[in-house]
C-alpha cells in the first residue's frame, strides 16, 4: 500500500472486471476507501466479496435518478472514475440511431451527469477521470461511432476541467486491451487481432489492465494535471 489515496474515497463506475476492477484494486492498494458502482449488483458483489474496504452500489449511467440518488447516499467523495461504455461498432450501414445514442449516453452524457451531481459534494482537491479511447485518434472504417463518442469524451474532460476548477478532470484513452471487450470477435478472431496489433504497435504488444490502472492512479494523484487526455495506447495512432 503506497498511501497516496489514504483517507480518500474513490467511486469507480463500471463492471466488476476489466479496467474497473483493476482500478478498484489499485485505489485500495493506494489506501482509498472504494465504492464500486454499476448496474449489475450481483456481479459487483461477487467481484469484491473478499475486499472488505470496497462497498457496492447501484448506478446506471443512463439514469439521472440513480446518479442523484447515489450522490445523496454517499455524501462527500474525493474522486470519481467512470469506465462504463456501450460501444456501437460497425460500418455506417450497421449503425442504428439507438445504439449510437446509447454509446454517447453512457460515455459522455453519463459522466457529465456524474459531474453535475457529484462535483458539488467534492473538495477542491477532488478529481474526475473519464474514459475515451484510441479510436478517437486512430480513425478507421468500422469504428466511427466509437471514434465520435471518444472524441466527445475528450472534449468533455477539457470542458469540465475549466468549469469545475479547481476540481481536476482528465480522460484516459486506452489502446487495445483484452478485458473481454473484444470477445465478440471469437477466440480465433481475437487472437489474430491481438497478434496483428502487437506486431504493428511501436511497443510490440497490446495493453494490460495494469497499464491503464497505473495511468488512472497517476491522474488521480497528480495535482498539477487537468484537462488532459492520457494516451495509453502503445503508440497505435503512429502506425
Ligand atoms: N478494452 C479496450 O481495449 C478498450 C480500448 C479503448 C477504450 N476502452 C474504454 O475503456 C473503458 C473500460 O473498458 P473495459 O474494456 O474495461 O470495459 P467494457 O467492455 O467497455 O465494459 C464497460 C462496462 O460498462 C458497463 N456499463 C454499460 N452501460 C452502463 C451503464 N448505463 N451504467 C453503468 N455501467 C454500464 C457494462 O457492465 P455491466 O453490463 O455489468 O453494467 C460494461 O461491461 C470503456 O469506456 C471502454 O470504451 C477500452
Amino acid at each position: 500500500m503506497n498511501g497516496l489515496l489514504q483517507n480518500q474515497t474513490v467511486l469507480v463506475v463500471g463492471r466488476g472486471s476489466g479496467f474497473a476492477r483493476a482500478i478498484v484494486l489499485a485505489a485500495r492498494a493506494a489506501g482509498a476507501a472504494v465504492v464500486a458502482a454499476g448496474r449489475n449488483q450481483e456481479a459487483l458483489k461477487a467481484a469484491y466479496a473478499d475486499e472488505h474496504e470496497v462497498s457496492v452500489e447501484y448506478l446506471d449511467l443512463t439514469d439521472d435518478d440513480s446518479i442523484a440518488s447515489l450522490s445523496g447516499r454517499l455524501g462527500a467523495i474525493d474522486h470519481v472514475v467512470s469506465t462504463g461504455s456501450a460501444r456501437a461498432r460497425g460500418r455506417i450501414a450497421d449503425l442504428h440511431r439507438d445504439e449510437v445514442r446509447l454509446s454517447f449516453d453512457t460515455k459522455v452524457i453519463g459522466p457529465l451527469m456524474l459531474a453535475r451531481y457529484f462535483a458539488p459534494r467534492m473538495s477542491a482537491g477532488g478529481s474526475f477521470v473519464i474514459f475515451s479511447g484510441v479510436a478517437a485518434v486512430k480513425i478507421s472504417v468500422g469504428t466511427m461511432a466509437v471514434a465520435i463518442t471518444n472524441a466527445a469524451a475528450d472534449a468533455l474532460a477539457r470542458s469540465l476541467a475549466l468549469e469545475l476548477a479547481p476540481i481536476r478532470v482528465n480522460a484516459i484513452s486506452p489502446g487495445v486491451v483484452d478485458t473481454g471487450a473484444w470477445d465478440a470477435l471469437g477466440e480465433r478472431g481475437k487472437a489474430k487481432y491481438f497478434a496483428d496489433m502487437s506486431a504493428r504497435n511501436p511497443v510490440r504488444r497490446i495493453g494490460t489492465v495494469g497499464d491503464i490502472a497505473d495511468a488512472v492512479m497517476f491522474a488521480l494523484t497528480s495535482s498539477f494535471l487537468t484537462g488532459q487526455t492520457l494516451h495509453i495506447d502503445g503508440g497505435e495512432p503512429l502506425t
